[in-house]
């Protein structure tokens, strides 16, 4: 086993150790970094952006290299070229830690976003917990394992953890969203149990 890399975290300033190979989005959560994913670090919804900032860091006692990031992947450049990341910007689940880092987490990929007051404090602000994103790819239907649409979806999800149902006009729409989208979708669920609608998995709705 090679040796171990450190990593900060900015603005947070969260410390931690990277195994070589281990992607940034997997330290991060070790670490406690608020990091968005609504795909569970599959790639797919390109919200866990992060950027590298190579040089010395006096402050922090680190130099880091402009290679401490494995190469841009095949997901990465795809989001490039459809301007769903800045040049510039990694995926932080398809980033593997190559060498020490300090790693900017930029606003727009929190969960929790900062507001500052008339008063100039910045308070954090909680998303709504009731309704919750999952970024899912379904399997293509295979003639002798030919799930419904319904059924796929939920299975997509309780890998997740969760076990939800569609409500009838999510029903109504999984179809079309399923045909026009690769079979990729971001469900919208309440209360981890209902599945009150789907959007198309390129929807940048950060809202909630
Ligand atoms: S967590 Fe979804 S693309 Fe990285």
């Amino acid at each position: 086993m090679g040796t171990s890399h450190k990593v900060i975290f900015t603005p947070s300033g969260i410390r931690a150790e990277a195994l070589p190979g281990q992607t940034v989005f997997d330290v991060a959560l070790a670490a406690g970094v608020d990091i968005q994913s609504i795909c569970g670090g599959k790639g797919l919804c390109k919200r866990c952006q992060i950027e590298l900032s190579p040089g010395e860091h006096a402050k922090f006692k680190l130099s880091v290299d402009a290679n401490a990031l494995s190469p841009l992947t095949d997901s990465e450049t795809k989001a490039l070229e459809k301007s769903l990341m800045r040049e510039g910007r990694r995926l932080a689940c398809r980033a593997q830690l190559c060498g020490d880092a300090v790693i900017e987490v930029p606003s727009d990929s929190r969960q929790h976003q900062s507001v500052i007051s008339k008063a100039g404090t910045a308070i954090e602000c909680e998303p709504n917990p009731a309704i919750r994103l999952y970024m899912c790819e379904l399997p293509k239907p295979e003639l002798d394992d030919n799930p419904s649409d319904a059924e796929a979806l939920m299975a997509a999800l309780r890998d997740f953890g969760i076990e939800a149902r569609p409500e009838h006009r999510t029903l109504m729409k999984l179809q079309p969203i399923l045909a026009q989208n690769d079979r990729q979708l971001i469900a919208v669920v309440r209360d981890d149990q209902w599945i009150i609608d789907v959007w198309p998995r390129d929807r940048s709705d950060r809202a909630l």
